[in-house]
């Protein structure tokens, strides 16, 4: 079984690193007979080596030359994210070690090597270079280093963030075309109008002192007409998407059984409130915290200013709204607490609920909030906290019939500061300031995001189907579910080959994870162009008018909750993460944008990166079944974990300490991950065998390079490793043939058991 593969070694000896011998592979390949050729150094910077490798994963695949290089715009981009401090086969010794931490502290390191490129251009190695794209890629570096004001090294962004990069894009994407998508048109509008509305001379308060006047204007200002509490709430929550005194939503029912009709509910819960509340757990009982209700006090005075109420009525008004909200506030509690009180989930039907809490019109409410559909008293609705609602409505009689005598109406006030929250994203900056401030004040330690950020959240808000819709046309076209096709092939596999515990929960297990269907998110919400246009045709947007337009997506916004109710259909495409509808696995269409995922990128990077993050989380999803139930997790850990200990502490002391079961379970769904995104690639290889290439990196080596370089910059599991998870690299390495060279550092000692740690799916 072990043939000796060939190993052809010309390479570049770095300080860090000697030439091996031609030494036969010290494991052997059982069915994977690596034959690699390094070529020669090749590589973005002239300090270090690169490789180009010949090699046969199977018998029948093989491939004759090195990699072609990946010549498109997305690839020439993706090729200055990949720094040799990334390659794992260049600093054996300590990339394992430091490789994370390196992208954020190796400022100065990159000046150097920029800096250094001068002095060894006259080498050997870069004229060789210099013929081939690597010459083409240094002056496009060059002069990307040079317009690069803070020199950081290329980190690849977090997920959220690219996707909402990858949308900013499309919506500054020229118009191609007039007749192209009227809805496009819009968002592309919407959004414009959004980053043009920033200064207080263009929005000003006009607008919404107006639409004030239009619900019947406030006590504040001593103009206030008296309307009906219920029509003025029923009116806030269906038109402008504010939701004062409880929220409204529409999801499945978790605790019904997985099941493919998967209906939908309306769902009633807490509201947001504008403070931090303390929970006793003791008691039980919640209380707003009152160190931030001063502040809370002086930005509700700052509001009333900006809208030119005089600042003798703050003291009353700003009093009664903090009063009412605390009030309210104390009925509310913790996920946690609600979760073990059975508090969540609470079916009730429109008529019982009426009578537990009489001071809102409830089926008026919903009728307005979900119209057309037709709701009835007998209908089921989830409640998450009736006791919470039940004292609400209470506080609600009791507060409306104090201060019915005293004209006050801080029942009143507090909706329309309620809806003042809501519109703070179309008022002028200084309302947007005025919140900042507040939330600093309470803990808020984000940097504050640009407003093109901002921006495209707002236009997300509206937009979901359309944009999902052409994320899809633009990123994620066949090569995308080829990819999901393959990752779920090797999972299944993986999965299949564990050992379980016991037969009969492993032939459930096995059955649930054979009969879900991974999908791309928009794949059942297929909508052609037409049918898009007409679900926005009623959107009339205007060029200057950021206030009037915003307006009109929060309508949108409440169109796809009942759209959500009648149909079932959720917008899936705009989260990162995937979720299980069903029997559906729904796979994001938001989770296949640069730089994660390209249909011209290479497989093995398109595999290495994305392909490991979606077997991640696929893990992730399906894990509570798994873990319990089979061996393999705590094992495999375990034995990842010792050779971790063996190579970093020297041999001898594998197995002195042990790990937490939560860092156990990440470091085989890490390491699982790796194996399952390899798996994936090979079967694509079968395929297709042929792959294009970066920097002149064999496939293998592109593949590893890809799964370190976003396992170090965006993976959001990290904090539960016990040690960088591109230490996976060299595991995977010393228990399977077919990485490029052995990883092992060669000042440590040799001892180390390197045929720990294989699995079944390698070999
Ligand atoms: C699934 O839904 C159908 C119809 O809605 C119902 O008859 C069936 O009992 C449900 N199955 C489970 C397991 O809940
Ligand atoms: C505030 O002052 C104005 C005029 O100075 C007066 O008309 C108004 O009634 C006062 N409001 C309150 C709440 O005292
Ligand atoms: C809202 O309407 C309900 C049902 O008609 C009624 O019982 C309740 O008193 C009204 N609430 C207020 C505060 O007027
Ligand atoms: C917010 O806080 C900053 C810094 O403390 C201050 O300069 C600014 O005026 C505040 N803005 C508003 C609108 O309160
Ligand atoms: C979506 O629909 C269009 C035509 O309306 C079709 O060409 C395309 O293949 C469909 N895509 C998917 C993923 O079903
Ligand atoms: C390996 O040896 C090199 C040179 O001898 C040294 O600089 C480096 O720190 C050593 N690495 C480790 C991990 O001991």
């Amino acid at each position: 079984m072990d043939e000796n593969p060939a190993v052809h070694q010309e390479m570049v000896t770095t300080a860090e690193e000697q030439p091996r011998s031609d030494e036969p592979n010290p494991m052997g390949c059982n069915k994977y007979r690596s034959l690699l050729l390094v070529l020669f150094a090749s590589s973005l910077f002239a300090t270090t080596l690169g490789l180009a490798i010949y090699s046969h994963l199977q018998k029948e695949s093989q491939w004759k030359s090195a990699a072609p290089p990946c010549l498109s715009p997305a690839c020439l981009r993706a090729s200055e994210q990949f720094s040799l401090d990334m390659d794992p086969f260049s600093r054996p010794c300590d990339y394992f070690l430091y490789a994370c931490g390196a992208g954020g502290s190796s400022t100065n390191k990159r000046r150097q090597r920029v800096s250094g490129f001068s002095n060894e251009d006259n080498g050997e190695l870069d004229k060789k270079r210099e013929v081939g794209m690597g010459g083409l890629l240094r002056m496009r570096r060059e002069a990307d280093v040079q317009g690069k004001s803070d020199g950081r090294l290329d980190k690849f962004p977090d997920r959220q963030t690219a996707l909402l990069k990858a949308i900013k894009e499309i919506l500054e994407s020229p118009e191609e075309g007039v007749s192209k998508s009227a809805a496009e048109q819009k968002a592309k509008k919407f959004f414009k109008t959004c980053m043009d509305a920033e200064s207080p001379e263009k929005v000003g308060t006009e607008r919404f002192l107006t639409l004030l006047q239009q619900l019947g204007g406030w006590a504040v200002s001593g103009e206030w007409n008296q309307k009906d509490f219920n029509t003025t709430l029923t009116l806030l929550m269906s038109q402008y998407s504010t939701f004062p005194f409880f929220n409204v939503y529409v999801g499945p029912d978790s605790g019904e059984e997985q099941n493919a009709s998967n209906k939908h509910y309306i769902q009633i819960d807490e509201p947001h409130f504008q403070f931090p509340i303390d929970w006793n757990s003791e008691t039980h009982k919640s209380k707003a915290s009152t160190r931030y209700l001063r502040p809370f006090y002086s930005s509700c005075g700052q509001y009333l200013a900006l809208l030119g109420v005089p600042s003798n009525g703050t003291t009353q008004h700003c009093g009664l709204y903090i009063s009412l909200s605390t009030t309210l506030a104390v009925a509310t509690s913790p996920l946690r607490y609600r979760l073990s009180q059975k508090l969540l989930y609470h079916r009730i039907t429109i008529r019982e609920l009426q009578t537990r809490a009489s001071a809102i019109d409830w089926l008026a409410c919903l009728q307005a909030i979900f119209q057309p559909l037709p709701i009835s008293q007998s209908d089921i609705v989830l409640v998450h906290n009736l006791p919470y609602i039940i004292h609400m409505s209470q506080t609600i009689s009791q507060w409306q019939s104090l201060h019915e005598t005293m004209g006050t109406g801080p029942l009143h006030t507090y909706m329309i500061f309620s809806l003042l929250q809501t519109l703070i994203p179309a008022l002028d900056s200084r309302f947007f300031q005025t919140m900042r401030n507040y939330s600093i004040v309470t803990g808020d330690t984000q940097e504050e995001m640009p407003r093109w950020w901002r921006c495209v959240q707002q236009t997300e808000r509206g937009f979901d189907v359309l944009l999902s819709h052409v994320i899809r046309e633009r990123h994620a076209q066949k090569e995308a579910e080829e990819l999901i096709h393959d990752v779920y092939s090797s999972l299944e596999k993986k999965l299949t080959d564990l050992s379980w515990r016991d037969k009969t929960s492993s032939g459930f297990i096995l059955n649930k994870i054979k009969s879900l269907n991974p999908r791309l998110s928009t794949k059942k919400n297929n909508l052609s162009h037409t049918e898009l246009d007409h679900l926005y045709a009623e959107m009339d947007l205007k060029e200057e008018d950021f206030f009037s337009n915003f307006l009109q997506m929060l309508v949108l916004e409440q169109k796809s909750r009942w759209r959500l109710l009648s149909h079932g259909t959720r917008t899936e495409g705009l989260s990162i993460t995937p979720s299980i509808s069903g029997n559906d696995i729904i796979i994001p269409v938001g989770m296949f944008v640069l730089p994660f995922f390209h249909s011209s990128y290479p497989r093995a990077l398109n595999y290495g990166t994305l392909g490991s993050l979606m077997a991640k989380d696929l893990l992730h999803l399906l894990l509570p079944d798994i873990h319990t139930q089979a061996d393999n997790p705590e094992s495999e850990s375990m034995c990842v974990w010792s050779h971790y200990l063996s190579v970093t502490k020297g041999s001898g002391q594998a197995g002195t300490f042990s790990l937490p079961p939560s860092k156990q379970q990440e470091v085989w769904v890490q390491y699982s991950a790796l194996q399952v995104a390899l798996d994936a690639y090979k079967m694509s290889f079968t395929r297709h065998p042929t792959d294009s290439s970066l920097s002149g990196l064999s496939y293998i080596h592109l593949f590893l390079s890809s799964f370190t370089k976003v396992t170090c910059d965006a993976d959001s599991y990290r904090e539960f490793m016990p040690f960088e998870p591109s230490f996976l690299v060299t595991v995977l390495c010393s228990s399977s043939g077919f990485c490029p060279k052995s990883l092992t550092c060669l000042n440590k000692s040799q001892s180390s058991p390197h045929e720990m740690c294989q699995s079944r799916t390698l070999h």
